[in-house]
Order: C-alpha cells, then sequence, then structure tokens
C-alpha cells in the first residue's frame, strides 16, 4: 500500500511586525506620494512660528529624519508644548514631496499622539555637538543620537555579516561556555565567578580558599576566549566558529581595552597557518564590502563628523593585498627605521600598538599579517617551529587600530603541547581534555580571534572602543 505524506509548510501570517507604523526608512525610500502614512518616533528637533510647525522624527530605522508639518491651529496648545525634543509621537498625515530642501517627502499631519513627553528642563539631549565624552555619562540615552544610531545599526549590520559569510561556507556556529576553569591566554587577567561568602571565605588545611566548597567544585572565571573548547569542536565538526562575549580583568584604560569585549572565533580542521591567512583576510574584506554596500547612509555621516577618510580608508584595505611578513623581519624593519619608540625594540619584544602602526601606517601603509613570533610571547598551544624559538602565531595589524585579529596554527603534536604546558607550569591535571584531542584523532588545524569592537573601530572610524560597544566595560565602569 502506498502512504502518502502530507508535508504541512508553515505559512506565514500577514503579521505587521512594525509596530502599526511605517518605517522612515522605507518612507524615505519608497514613500508613496499622497498616501495616508503612520509613523512612530522620537522628535529631534522642533521649530516654526504660530502658522507653522516642523517636527523632525526619528524612529531608529535610518539616520535620515522625517519632516513633519503641523498646522498649530489644528491641535490643543497643550499637546503642542508637550511635543518637545525627545519626546515620542505617533503621527499619522499625508505623504507629499518636500518644500524644502534635503529631503524628498515629509509628512502634512492629520493627527498627532504624544507617547511620552521629555521635559526641556531636563532632558539631557537638547542640543546636538554633545562631546563623546559626555555621552558616555549618559550611555542610557546616547542610542538616541545620530552618532550612536549609525554605530549600532553598523554594528548589528557587521554582526549579521559574520555569521552569514561563515553559514556560506559552511562553518558551524558553536556555543563555547562563558564560565570556565581554564585560562586560554595564560595572562591571568580573569574575573572570579564564585558563591562562596567572601566576607568567610573556606580555607583548607594549607590556609588556601578552599574551592571545592564552591558552586562548581572548583575555581572558575570568566572565559577570556572560547578558543579551547572551539578546538573541541572542530575536532568533529570540521570547521566552527564562536561568537561570543569574552572577558579580561587587565587594568588598562586605552581607547582599544574593554573588560568585556565580543569576539569571533573561527576553528579549521586541516588548516596549516597559509590557509588561516587567507581565511582571515578574505573574512575582513568581505565584511568591509559588505559595510560599503549596506551601511553608505550612517558612513556618510560618521565620515562627516568624525573621520573624512574614513570611507577611502575602507576601500583601500579592499583594494591591496595584505602585507605578510616574520616577526623577525618586522623587528629589523623597526630598528632601522629611526623612529622614536616608548617601548625599545628588539628580538622578543611583545609589540606594543605603537610598534604595529609603524608597521602599517608608515612602513607598508598596507595591513600587515606578521607571524612566526618568539614563543615566550605567546600562548602554550601554537605550533612550535623547528628553529625552537619562535611560533606559528599571526597577528593581523591594520591601519590606526594596531592588532585586530590574534590567531595560529595550534600544536597538534601531544608530546610537545604537554610538554610546553609543563615548561610553562600549567597544572596539566585541569587540561586533560584539551590534551585528549591531540591523543586521539589529532589533526593539523588553525584558528583566529578577531576582536568586534576593534572591527568596529576600524569600520566606523570611531576613536575610543568604549563608543562602539552599547554598555561598555572598563575599570571604574559598569553604571547602565
Ligand atoms: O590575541 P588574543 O588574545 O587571542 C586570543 O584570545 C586567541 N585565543 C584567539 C584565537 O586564536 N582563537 O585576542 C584576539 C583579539 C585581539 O586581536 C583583539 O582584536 C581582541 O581580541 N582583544 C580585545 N578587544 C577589546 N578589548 C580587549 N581587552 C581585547 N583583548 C583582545
Ligand atoms: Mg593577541
Amino acid at each position: 500500500m502506498w502512504q502518502y505524506l502530507f508535508i504541512t509548510k508553515f505559512k506565514m501570517r500577514n503579521v505587521n511586525l512594525d509596530g502599526g507604523r511605517t518605517k522612515v526608512v522605507d518612507l524615505l525610500k519608497n514613500g508613496q506620494p499622497d498616501s495616508v502614512v503612520t509613523v512612530k518616533g522620537w522628535v529631534r528637533t522642533k521649530r516654526g512660528n504660530k502658522n507653522v510647525v516642523f517636527l523632525a522624527i526619528n524612529d531608529g530605522s535610518s539616520i535620515n529624519n522625517i519632516q513633519v508639518v503641523l498646522d498649530p491651529a489644528k491641535y490643543d496648545e497643550e499637546l503642542l508644548k508637550s511635543i518637545s525634543t525627545g519626546a515620542c509621537v505617533r503621527v499619522v498625515g499625508k505623504l507629499v514631496a518636500s518644500q524644502g530642501s534635503g529631503q524628498s517627502v515629509e509628512i502634512q499631519g492629520k493627527e498627532v499622539e504624544l507617547y511620552g513627553g521629555a521635559s526641556p528642563e531636563s532632558y539631557p539631549l537638547q542640543k546636538k555637538g554633545h562631546t563623546l565624552e559626555f555621552l558616555r555619562e549618559i550611555a542610557h540615552l546616547r542610542p538616541r543620537t545620530n552618532t550612536f544610531g549609525a554605530v549600532l545599526r553598523i554594528r548589528h549590520a557587521m554582526a549579521f555579516a559574520i555569521h552569514k559569510y561563515f553559514n556560506d561556507h559552511g562553518f558551524y556556529y558553536l556555543h563555547t561556555p562563558l564560565i570556565t576553569a581554564s585560562d586560554c591566554e595564560g595572562a591571568g587577567e580573569m574575573f572570579n565567578v564564585t558563591t562562596l561568602n567572601l566576607e568567610e571565605l573556606p580555607r583548607n588545611e594549607e590556609g588556601k580558599v578552599d574551592y571545592t566548597q564552591d558552586f562548581f567544585g572548583k575555581h572558575c572565571n570568566l572565559t577570556v576566549s572560547g578558543q579551547l573548547e572551539g578546538e573541541l569542536g572542530a575536532m568533529a565538526l570540521g570547521q566552527i566558529y564562536t561568537f561570543g562575549p569574552t572577558f579580561r580583568a587587565e587594568n588598562s584604560n586605552t581607547p582599544r581595552h574593554l573588560a568585556e569585549f565580543w569576539m569571533i572565533e573561527p576553528e579549521v580542521a586541516f588548516f596549516e597557518i597559509e590557509d588561516n591567512m587567507n581565511l582571515a583576510e578574505d573574512f575582513l574584506k568581505y565584511l568591509i564590502q559588505y559595510a560599503l554596500d549596506n551601511c553608505m547612509d550612517d558612513l556618510q555621516f560618521l565620515a562627516k563628523m568624525y573621520d573624512g577618510e574614513l570611507i577611502d580608508r575602507l576601500k583601500f584595505v579592499l583594494e591591496n593585498d595584505f602585507v605578510r611578513l616574520d616577526y623577525t623581519e618586522g623587528i629589523e624593519i623597526l630598528k632601522n627605521s629611526g623612529a622614536k619608540f616608548e617601548y625599545p625594540v628588539s628580538w622578543g619584544l611583545d609589540l606594543q600598538s605603537e610598534h604595529e602602526r609603524y608597521l602599517v601606517e608608515k612602513h607598508f601603509k598596507k595591513p600587515v599579517i606578521l607571524t612566526n613570533y618568539p614563543k615566550e610571547i605567546k600562548a602554550f598551544y601554537m605550533k612550535q617551529n623547528d628553529d625552537g624559538k619562535t611560533v606559528r602565531a599571526m597577528d593581523v595589524l591594520f591601519p590606526k587600530i594596531g592588532e585586530i585579529i590574534g590567531g595560529s596554527q595550534r600544536e597538534e603534536n601531544y608530546e610537545k603541547l604537554l610538554n610546553r604546558i609543563n615548561e610553562l607550569g600549567i597544572p596539566d591535571k585541569d587540561m586533560w581534555w584539551y590534551l585528549d584531542t591531540r591523543r586521539f584523532g589529532s589533526a593539523p588545524h588553525s584558528g583566529f580571534g578577531l576582536g568586534f569592537e576593534r572591527l568596529l573601530l576600524f569600520v566606523t572610524g570611531m576613536a575610543n572602543i568604549r563608543d562602539v560597544i552599547p554598555f561598555p566595560r572598563t575599570p571604574n565602569n559598569a553604571e547602565f
């Protein structure tokens, strides 16, 4: 007997997901003149006289506002008074070709509803042109400014493009834990995670804190990187990536460091360092191209306000091959440069941003991928070169940023990896699960970490990393 299987396909109901409004971005792009439309948004400016009132309304969908024209005679005086900068309103009206310059269409208001006022005496965003420092103090309101609207839309677009890139290339999104017991980078810059009573810590016989009584039965911390677990995924699924928050308790108050930042970490089986470099370059160029293709209004705004060379710089990266250079050659170039650096240059130096930027901005004038670093300044898991001195590390260095990506080929040899772990005094009893990947079906593999906010610094042209994440976490700053 034949059996027929009927599969009913999910059909989307005709639901409005826009909150009963037309978005400003759509009105400005495809709005039909003479149609009656509803917009909902926040008043950016209000001007006019007793005969006419102009409202500029922004609803977050675009850097551009829509202009609403009201005849004051038709509205309650109190209502009109309450519609001030920062207020949230609903406006129904007719879309018409705009009289004024600067916009194609505007709305002749017929009906106005005030959702929530914003008293001119206390609403802090009255005027344009607040400093970025001031806006950091009101991080709960700064998404309503043009600058942060633009940055946050670009941030979204980049996150989406990252998932798209990896999905299109057959990588699996692997969720790695935020609470771990290991220190991937070995720098000891970790936030503890504990439920022990800090006022009355339990002690063992040696007088040390007894973490066996803690929630997880061992000492845990917030992760500095998803890589180690990412490697477990790559050794099963072939190619994976992580994209999540990472935490570093380094007390460095610089424009490029956050205590909580997002990292993208692809990890790929059967990849040598050259493949890893090819992936990094292709990936970064894809993201930059995506921003140029999809975020031009916002990029142009940021270029106008903060960084006139922004768009040229983005295009420049697309048009040029990244220079690939040995660390040792890089040190020679820096030594012979005649430039004065705060940290003097010699082989073995952990390069500072000043050195990285010299190579990129002054010497090559192109992004640089620096490889084969001294093993002493890199993490335990990197593949050791035959010279006994260097490891197969790769850092991608960008103009204005310095290091944007850090990665490597991984040491896949069990003995060599174990030796290095012992040399560095890492307790190997905590690493047994990681070492097991090298005991069972080990394979060459490589990966890297892209700092999401460093990428955004480059793409938006903003100068401070605190201004490319909605709620920055830095020393002494966790208010919002
Ligand atoms: O070079 P890092 O420390 O590499 C790792 O964590 C590796 N486990 C990655 C891997 O191979 N899977 O960090 C990677 C990137 C840096 O290049 C930088 O872009 C960013 O993360 N980064 C930070 N971004 C903001 N604030 C900080 N404090 C950062 N520390 C690193
Ligand atoms: Mg690094």
